[in-house]
Order: structure tokens, then sequence, then C-alpha cells
């Protein structure tokens, strides 16, 4: 988390449920990128050829109608091209990613902290870097290698958009190299899009005058705010960027919030445990065992499940966890790091039925219009 000091200053406002800020500027441009390499970008995030079993592309588990997610809720983490084959990771909204700054560290309430990198413990900076993986991973879509790869799209119908936007000798032998650093830079400018980060969720249109909310959400967003109550914007930060961009509720720092283990997943044995940014090679810190990025609670109603390892499958079951872990410890059981919670910010939050109910209407607030 990091200071609050930019939320009290609004906070006046927010109580009051007008947020007397000047009118929003709209969504920053997305660098400028042509058209076609957008487009590409495009075919090559929904090829299922590009995948070891041609089943599966970006967009089986990173599905737009579903807020780039899995559209399979059921299940906590997503399946790979091999049947079978699961992460151990839920997979998370790639909304907004465009806007995770490289991992990096702040000084930041009397500490050095880690901010930002992709995936959930930070382990890539960017989206082209981090667009690499996927086709590699063996619960995901599998490829041996980048020639196996390579000449998977050679004999893809977006071998035809490929060798239009890179040139007709792009795919040549020898290239393969090149062009999966092509291959990532179109799906990274396709994921700069607006289609990614539409900031048109009523919560947006509250901030630019152009609807109300009810008083539910109104209840909901000061709950969300206050320090004394939710405490939620103390990491999910509900302030404009530095750029000016409407909030991104992450402030992009890690925490272990003591989330149970998720005994359903398919990976789980009574020893696994996944450290987090603990175990990013860059990092290499046991004090920060169990911390994973603050996610963006943008689009937060179509994710589900949540939380790292997919144990949570609804909203009010969440905020029930930070008001109750440490007041009511054995309803939510064990966790994979206890010595590494966070136990100054949530936990005991003594919340009331209303109060939650009105912190879940809130969050439905940021759900971006189709
Ligand atoms: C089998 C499901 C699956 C497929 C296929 C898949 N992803 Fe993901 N994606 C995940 C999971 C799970 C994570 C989180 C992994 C972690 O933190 O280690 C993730 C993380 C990401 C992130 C980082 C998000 C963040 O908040 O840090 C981006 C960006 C992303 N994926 C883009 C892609 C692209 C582009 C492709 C296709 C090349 C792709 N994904 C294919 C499941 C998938
Ligand atoms: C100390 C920082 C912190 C505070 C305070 C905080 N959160 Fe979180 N939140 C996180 C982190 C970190 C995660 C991811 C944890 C994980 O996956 O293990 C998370 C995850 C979530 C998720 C699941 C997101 C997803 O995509 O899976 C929701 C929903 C959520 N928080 C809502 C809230 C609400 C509501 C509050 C206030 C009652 C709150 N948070 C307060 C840090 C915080």
């Amino acid at each position: 988390m990091r200071s609050t000091s930019f939320l009290l200053l609004l906070m006046p406002a927010l109580l009051t449920g007008c947020l007397d800020e000047p009118a929003a500027t709209p969504a920053e441009a997305p660098p400028a990128t042509s058209i076609s390499l957008v487009s590409l970008g495009q075919t090559l995030f929904e090829d299922t050829n590009l995948s070891s079993n041609g089943n599966q592309s970006c967009a089986s588990c990173h599905d737009r109608t579903h807020a780039f997610t899995d559209p399979d809720n059921t299940i906590p983490v997503s399946e790979g091209s091999v049947p079978g084959l699961f992460g151990t990771r839920n997979t998370p909204t790639i909304a907004y990613a465009r806007f995770i700054p490289a991992l990096h560290q702040e000084f930041a309430e009397g500490d050095m902290l880690w901010m930002g990198g992709l995936f959930l413990d930070g382990r890539e900076d960017t989206l082209e870097d981090q667009a690499k993986r996927p086709f590699f991973n063996p619960v995901e879509m599998n490829n041996a290698d980048v020639p196996d790869l390579i000449n998977r799209l050679r004999s893809s119908p977006s071998a035809v958009p490929f060798l239009d936007v890179f040139g007709a000798d792009a795919l040549d032998p020898g290239k393969e190299n090149a062009a999966l650093n092509q291959i990532a830079r179109a799906l990274a400018a396709f994921q700069r899009t607006p289609a990614f980060s539409p900031f048109n969720s009523r919560f947006d249109q509250y901030l630019r005058g152009e609807t109300t909310l009810t008083a539910q959400e109104q209840e909901g967003m000061a709950m969300f705010v206050r320090a004394d109550k939710g405490n939620c914007a103390a990491c999910h930060v509900m302030s404009r960027s530095a750029n000016g961009e409407p909030p991104a509720f992450t402030d992009f720092s890690y925490d272990n919030l003591g989330v149970p283990r998720n005994t359903d997943a398919r990976f789980y044995t009574s020893t696994f445990a996944d450290p987090g940014l603990a175990a990013n090679v860059r990092v290499n810190d046991p004090v920060l065992n169990g911390k994973f990025r603050v996610p963006t609670l943008r689009n937060i109603e179509k994710t589900a499940p949540y939380m790292h390892n997919g144990v949570f499958t609804d909203l009010r079951t969440i905020v029930e966890f930070y008001s109750t872990r440490d007041s009511n410890p054995q309803r939510w059981g064990e966790t994979e790091f206890p010595d590494t919670i966070n136990r100054s910010e949530l936990g005991n939050l003594k919340l009331s039925d209303r109060e939650i109910d009105a912190i879940v209407a809130f969050m439905k607030t940021l759900t971006d219009q189709p």
C-alpha cells in the first residue's frame, strides 16, 4: 500500500457523494500504433493454431466477454492446451494491464516497497516480454520452443496478415527469434487499445458527472475509502494516476492477505505453497513470501473466481474475509505463509452487514459497459 494523503484530501467530496473534480480527460490515447499492427495483434490473440493441440489462444483464458478472464468461472485455475493440465494461479483480468508499470522499488511509509511488474509476482516488465511466455508454458499453450511456435504460425491463416505487416520474408528460416518479438509487439499493441481499457463503467460516468450512483453505492464508496471502515482504497487506490488517468484501483504494490489455501484447486497438495513475489528471481527474499500484486478491481463483478489461487467465488465472501479474518479465524482456515501476513490494514474491520453489502454494490459500479 502507499500513502493515503491524497485520498484524505478527496474524502470530504467522496463522503458527500459529489466529486468536485474537473471533468475527466478522456482516457489517454494509446501510443501511436498502426491499425494493421493492432488488428494483427487481435488475430494472433485469437489464433488457436498457436498452441500445441490447436485448441487454445490467449483469448481462451482472457475472454473479452468476461473482462479478459477465463470464461469457465467454475474452476479456480485454467486448463492448458493439453487436457488435464492446469496452472497454479487464477487467470487475472488483462483489462487495464497496460497501466501496470515495470517492477521497481519505491520509498513509502518508511519502507522500500516493490511495485509493478506483470504476472502476479511481477516477473516481466512489459506487455511485450509477458506476451512471449504463455506460448511455451507446458500448462498453457505448450509449444516446445521458438521454431515450433513459428512453424505453427507459418501454417496458420494468421501468417497472411503477419507477412503483410512485417514483410514477405518475416517468417523465413533463421528469422524465428525476430518473428517471436514481432508477435509480442502485435499482441502488446492490441492490449494497449481502448477495447482493454474503455473507462466507461458507471463509476467513470459518475466521475465525469454523467450519471448518479444510488444511495447504497455512495455509502459503499465511502466505506471503501474510509480508513476506519473498509480501508480498501489504501491499496486499491481510487485517485487518479500521476498521468491523470482515472483510478486504476490498485497502487501496484504487493501484499500477503493470508487468503485460505485452496484445497479444491487441481494443483493442491498438502505441501503446496505459492511464494508469489518472494520467488521472483529479481527479488528473491523470503520476507516477501505469499505477497501478490494488488489487482485492479475494475470489472471485478465479471472476473470470478478471485484471489491468486481462485479460493473465493463471490464478492460478499471477500469483504467478509477482510472484515473477520482475525476475529473469526476458524471460519477461514489455514493459509500458506502466516508469518508475512499484513495485519495492520485488514483482518478485523467490524463491518456491519449493511456496510458489507454497500461495498459490494460499489464494486459493481466498476463494470465497463459492453
Ligand atoms: C491457460 C490459460 C492462459 C492462456 C492461454 C494465456 N494466459 Fe495470460 N495469464 C494466465 C494466468 C494464469 C496468468 C497469471 C500467471 C502468473 O501470475 O504467474 C496470466 C497473466 C497474463 C498477463 C499479466 C496480467 C497481470 O495482471 O500481471 C497478461 C498481460 C497476459 N496473461 C496475457 C496473455 C497473452 C497475450 C496470452 C497469449 C499469448 C495469454 N495471456 C495466454 C492464463 C493464461
Ligand atoms: C493491504 C492492501 C489491501 C487492502 C487494504 C485491500 N486489498 Fe483487496 N487485494 C489486495 C491484494 C494484494 C489482493 C490479491 C491477493 C491475492 O491474490 O492473494 C487483493 C484482492 C482483492 C480482490 C480479488 C481481486 C481478484 O481479481 O481476484 C477483491 C475483490 C478485493 N481485493 C477487494 C477489496 C476490498 C473490498 C477491500 C476493502 C474491504 C480491500 N480489497 C482491501 C490488497 C488489499
